[in-house]
């Protein structure tokens, strides 16, 4: 115990004098800096110090992450915890179902398998989003059809959704690119007209709302990831939302290699441990299992995510308002009816901007703000997905958009000094344009 308190006070210990010394710089800087030159010029940098780490998990998630394994189940899957994870889920977001799996992509791909999506079947996907959307599309056999990106919200266009659709379709994923929701009236109207089923890619949404609903509660099906930089984080891990109750039966069955209960649904309640159980396997399925250990993180994260949300979504508005207001810069166009949760916020160099991606990257390097990149690429340009079609809003946006942090560990002086850094870069650029890297 003496030990613990003398890691922990000095672990805190550090972080606060980091954080004074970089008080302290930043008031000198201001003092005596003569010019407002970038590092990149041999100014003074906006930071001495880098950001601080993102820092998912609090002591109360390490002390249920210890007590899960100290229990040493056997049954890892099989766990309490991870009942009441897919509990205290359905609570949160306000749906029927709820259901824990081992990562986003096995969401997706539980979920395609729940809507009975099949090979050669086809799913429309947006051309800009991580390569897991349309894997999972992939991993069932069917194909993935890309729609570009609407310019303002970067998510899909849904007025580019019909002309991709076929005989063939059999649903459509849109993406809440960032946190900002997609249209999704548009989307329930088009999918009503053509009988498909709308299974929402959650992964970047978790406490986004649209018209007061979560993200990820709105389509057929929803899907979480639980990956390590997103709001919530079980280190990997997964959820589907559905308040379909049959939809919901069959995903459990699919997560669970097909295992079926002879009253319907799967018990998760192994014959190796009950020989009264009559399992049976009724169709392909996967292990996508999520173990106790990260659902007694999961339910921790659970515990404390109005105030993750709150900060996530203060942090972004921030960046939304300041950043926005840059010339040469530009923001996802954010409908009135939505309050966006931010998972990393994204803006885009337009074409007037005076530095170009690799430039601006350089000079918040040196600025010591972090950045976080998106895909160079739009979907369909990966040889996996046959190189098929052209999507320019798509390829612009993965060529020239750049990601802040907005996790609870950024606070007000690291939000304000990303948008000194950003700032002083793009003055000092219009003053020597043109500049390139
Ligand atoms: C839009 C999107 N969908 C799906 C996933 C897949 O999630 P996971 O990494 O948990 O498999 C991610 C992961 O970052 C994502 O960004």
């Amino acid at each position: 115990m003496r030990a613990w308190l003398k890691t922990h006070r000095h672990a805190a210990g550090i972080r606060h004098a980091l954080e004074w010394t970089q008080g302290a710089y930043s008031l000198v800087r201001r003092l005596a800096a003569r010019d407002d030159r970038p590092a990149l010029d041999g100014g003074w940098p906006v930071r001495l110090i880098g950001m601080p780490p993102p820092r998912p998990f609090t002591r109360p998630e390490r002390s249920a992450l210890r007590r899960a394994a100290r229990a040493q189940s056997t049954s890892f899957f099989d766990g309490e915890a991870v009942r009441t994870f897919e509990a205290r889920l359905a609570d949160r977001f306000g749906c029927r179902h709820a259901l824990a799996v081992s990562s986003g992509t096995a969401a997706l791909h539980t979920a395609l398998m729940a809507a009975r999506v099949g090979p050669d079947d086809e799913v429309i996907v947006p051309a800009m989003t991580y390569v897991a959307t349309a894997m999972a599309v992939m991993q069932q056999g069917a194909v993935p059809r890309f729609v570009d990106a609407d310019p303002g919200t970067w998510n899909i266009d849904p007025e580019r959704i019909e002309e991709a659709i076929s005989p063939r379709t059999r649903a459509i994923i849109p993406v809440h690119i960032a946190g900002v929701p997609c249209d999704m009236e548009a989307i329930g109207a088009i999918a009503d007209r053509h009988d498909l089923s709308v299974i929402e890619d959650a992964a970047h949404a978790h406490g986004s709302t649209w018209r007061g609903r979560a993200l990820g509660t709105v389509g057929h099906l929803g899907c979480f990831s639980f990956g390590s930089p997103k709001s919530i984080t079980t280190g990997e891990g997964g959820a589907v939302l559905t308040d379909d109750s049959e939809l919901f039966a069959r995903a459990r069955i699919a997560m669970n290699l097909g295992e079926t209960a002879p009253e319907g649904g799967s018990p998760m309640e192994h014959a190796f441990f009950n020989p009264q159980t009559r399992l049976d396997y009724t169709m392909v399925g996967w292990n996508y299992r999520m173990s106790t250990l990260q659902a007694a993180l999961g339910i921790g994260q659970l515990d404390r995510f109005d105030r993750i949300r709150s900060v996530r979504a203060r942090n972004g508005a921030f960046l939304h308002d300041r950043l926005g207001a840059l010339d040469g810069l530009a923001v996802q166009r954010v409908c009135d009816d939505a309050s966006p949760c931010y998972y990393t916020f994204p803006f885009l160099l337009e074409e007037d901007c005076p530095l170009d991606r690799a430039l601006l990257l350089q000079g918040l390097a040196r600025e010591k703000v972090d950045v976080r990149l998106w895909s160079n690429l739009p979907l369909a340009a990966y040889e996996v997905f046959g190189r098929d079609g052209e999507f320019p809003v798509a390829q612009r946006l993965c060529e020239n958009s750049v990601g802040l942090r907005v996790d609870p560990a950024v606070g007000s002086a690291e939000l304000a000094d990303m948008v000194t850094a950003i700032r002083r870069l793009l003055e000092w650029g219009r003053g020597r344009e043109p500049v390139r890297a």
